[in-house]
């Protein structure tokens, strides 16, 4: 994942200062972790719906998260449960339903569903996505997308299912898999299949684990994605001891992040990405971070920041 660069007349300032009181001693600049928007903004908007990703856009998050799963006849369609209560009206269009699983579902079904009033009056009519609107928007807005293979287990083939919608929608280009995208999962073994089929693609593994199981996992996974309570700087520094797929030190992105002091805490730790509910608020907070860490002033040539 691609860092936001430090901004050049700082960088340019630094250097000066360098030059001006001599050369820094060797030591790992300090890097600003990118903000992802988990599920869009689900402060702000339906959570995994085309308004939550275009506020995301609105706020300037570039990253977004989703999470992808199937309907009973085949189609890849954007939804963070498992079942379909919470987030749409279903107990009301479909009261003999329950317990409303995705699986159990036609598309037809789906897209009749309201995704938007149990959030507020002002987002009735919004749709649960199919994963190709979905993706068409993020294209649009120019962002850059995390998608979680959600629960695959349930949807056996879905991997490859995956690889064929992205083509088809044009997210399997050079440049889209370099800059723009992101496969995850907490099912190692669903990854592991992903990654043989476009080992081009980066991924991350959903979870904490071990130290001594890191190097089986960057076999197949470029990222370790934590849940944030249980970080410590001392397991980031192990996960960014071992080198991925792609022959680049693993990273962390870690969730879910919504205060801004603790994000400015997990910056200081070192964690490459954070994903959060409020990413605005941590996105704000991490840009009042001083990149530069105590001591004698470092050059921050951008290229610094060229990892992914
Ligand atoms: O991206 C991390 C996060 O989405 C994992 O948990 O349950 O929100 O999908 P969950
Ligand atoms: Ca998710």
């Amino acid at each position: 994942m691609r860092r936001r660069p430090f901004p050049a007349a700082a960088g340019a300032l630094l250097c000066l200062a360098a030059l001006l009181f001599g050369a820094p001693p060797a030591r790992a600049a300090a890097r600003i972790p990118v903000t992802i928007g988990h599920r869009g903004v689900p402060v702000r908007a339906p959570e995994n719906t085309l308004a939550s990703i275009d506020t995301a856009a609105r706020l300037g998050v570039r990253w977004v998260e989703n999470d992808v799963q199937r309907t009973r006849d085949g189609a890849l369609v954007v939804l963070h449960d498992t079942t379909l209560e919470r987030t749409t009206d279903v107990g009301r269009r479909f009261p003999g339903r329950a317990p409303w699983r995705v699986a159990d579902f036609s598309l037809a079904e789906v897209e009749r569903l309201d995704a938007g009033s149990w959030f507020g009056r002002r987002f009735a009519g919004e749709r649960v996505p199919m994963l190709k609107r979905y993706l068409q928007r993020v294209t649009h807005n120019r962002q850059r997308l995390l998608l979680e293979l959600k629960s695959p287990g349930r949807y056996p083939g879905i991997e490859r299912q995956l690889v064929a919608e992205l083509r088809r929608a044009g997210w399997l280009g050079a440049a889209r898999v370099r800059h723009d995208l992101v496969v995850q999962s907490f099912d190692a073994r669903s990854l592991r299949i992903f990654h043989a089929l476009r080992p081009d693609v980066r991924t991350g593994l959903l979870g904490a684990p071990k130290a001594a199981e890191l190097r089986a996992d960057a076999a197949f996974t470029d990222q370790i994605n934590p849940d944030q309570r249980g970080v410590t700087a001392g397991w980031i520094r192990s996960v960014h001891a071992v080198r991925g797929p792609h022959g680049s030190p693993l990273e962390v992105s870690a969730w879910t992040v919504d205060d801004g002091d603790r994000a400015v805490a997990l910056a200081r730790m070192g964690v490459d990405a954070v994903i959060s509910n409020a990413p605005q608020v941590v996105q704000a907070a991490l840009a009042e971070e001083d990149p530069v860490p105590p001591g004698p002033p470092l050059p921050f040539p951008e290229a610094a920041f060229g990892v992914f």
